[in-house]
């Protein structure tokens, strides 16, 4: 007897005494009929036609609204008017198989659940299709309890992975958004210290108006030095932020002593070399993302350790508090002061180099010069 035959003599049975159910029958029943939902949606595909029909009728008996394929290709085509929420597919068929047809299913109609048919109890095939993500397989012969049951199981798992990928989408939705929004308010941050930072670099240069553009102009030129050595973006911008408000210690500086017209005294110019410890006071609590204050406080220092304030040398002083030396020097010897006129930029670098290794450090100090004789950098 083969399993077609052997269905169909237990469909008529079923069709002969359909109030035979046992308590187990009734009970899958009462299961699958669910609570007033539109009707599920299931396409059947067999190449038997008895199969198919049975399937058919058990099923809408059982309150499911039901199609049929007899191949692959007519599936696909039902496919696209009938949505499916599960598909019950034999694996033998004419043309495509039916494991070829499921996984294009499984893969176009993420939400239709599967369950495989077939008259081959095969558990290695069992194996690679409960891999592939069909819920069960049922082998012929099929008794009628036996496929309702998997139906609402299938259902039931369906409808829980369908929750649990809602809920996984919602939630990186919500990600998504509260990334978003943190980045929004990063950049809003990010924008309003740099305007506090151009407000205090203003406010020092309003009061001393003839260094005006001086901390702008060292910002430029010590972030072009400092990616010439390939200081990295973070490395970059904290140089461009120590730069801009390197001088505001200035601001105790008597403004008659800032643009004295003359040689500055002995008194003066000590006072003039409180600015670094000054500006280091003032943006200490600043919590920037760098270390912005030891960089104000050591622009002044030399390679040597001839500079001021403490006479740091060698690794005492950042490398970014170097290119900022660096930075400092040219700018202030190219550029006019209250005292003298600007020495121009070619003097400036011959001073740097010069002194390259001893004050100021030499691969900072080549970049520098590098920069300016190829072109690629210019006081605007
Ligand atoms: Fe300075």
């Amino acid at each position: 007897m083969g399993p077609q035959t052997q269905l169909a003599e237990s469909n008529a049975d079923m069709e002969l005494n359909p109030d035979s159910a046992t308590t187990t029958e009734g009970l899958a029943e009462k299961v699958i009929a669910g609570g007033g939902e539109s009707p599920k949606q299931i396409l059947v595909v067999d190449d038997e036609r008895p199969i198919r029909l049975l399937l058919q009728k058990i099923l809408e008996a059982n309150g499911y609204l039901c199609r049929t394929a007899e191949n692959a290709s007519d599936a696909r085509n039902l496919l696209d008017e009938f949505t499916s929420d599960l598909v019950l597919c034999d694996i033998n068929m004419p043309g495509e198989s039916g494991l070829d047809f499921i996984r294009f299913v499984l893969k176009a109609y993420p939400d239709t659940a599967a369950i495989m048919v077939s008259a081959i109890g095969d558990p290695h095939l069992a194996e690679s299709m409960l891999e592939l993500g069909v819920y069960d397989y049922i082998i012929k012969p099929m008794d009628r309890n036996g496929i309702l049951i998997s139906v609402a199981n299938a259902f039931r798992r369906r409808e829980l992975e369908m929750a649990n990928r809602s809920y996984r989408r919602n939630l990186e939705q919500m990600v998504d958004e509260r990334t978003d929004s943190l980045q929004r308010s990063m950049s809003k941050l990010e924008n309003a210290m740099n305007g506090i930072v151009r407000a205090i670099a203003h406010t020092v240069e309003t009061r001393d108006p003839y260094t005006a553009g001086h901390q702008r102009r060292v910002a430029d030129l010590a972030a072009a030095i400092a990616q010439e050595v390939g200081f990295d973006r973070d490395q970059i911008e904290a140089v461009r932020v120590a730069a801009i408000i390197h001088d505001l210690g200035k601001i105790s500086v008597p403004a008659e002593i800032l643009s004295k017209p003359s040689r500055l005294t002995a008194n003066e110019f000590n006072l003039i070399k409180e600015h670094p410890q000054v500006g280091y006071d003032i943006v200490k609590d600043i919590e920037f993302p760098w270390d912005v204050s030891t960089m104000v406080y050591q622009h002044h220092e030399k390679l040597d350790g001839s500079g001021y304030p403490l006479g740091a040398a060698g690794d005492e002083i950042l490398p970014e508090s170097r290119v900022l030396t660096v930075a400092d020097v040219v700018e202030a010897m190219a550029s006019h002061r209250p005292y003298r006129p600007g020495l121009g930029v070619d003097v400036a670098l011959g001073e740097i180099d010069k002194n390259k290794g001893k004050f100021y450090d030499p691969e900072l100090a080549r970049a520098c010069i590098s920069l300016f004789k190829s072109g690629r950098f210019s006081f605007d």
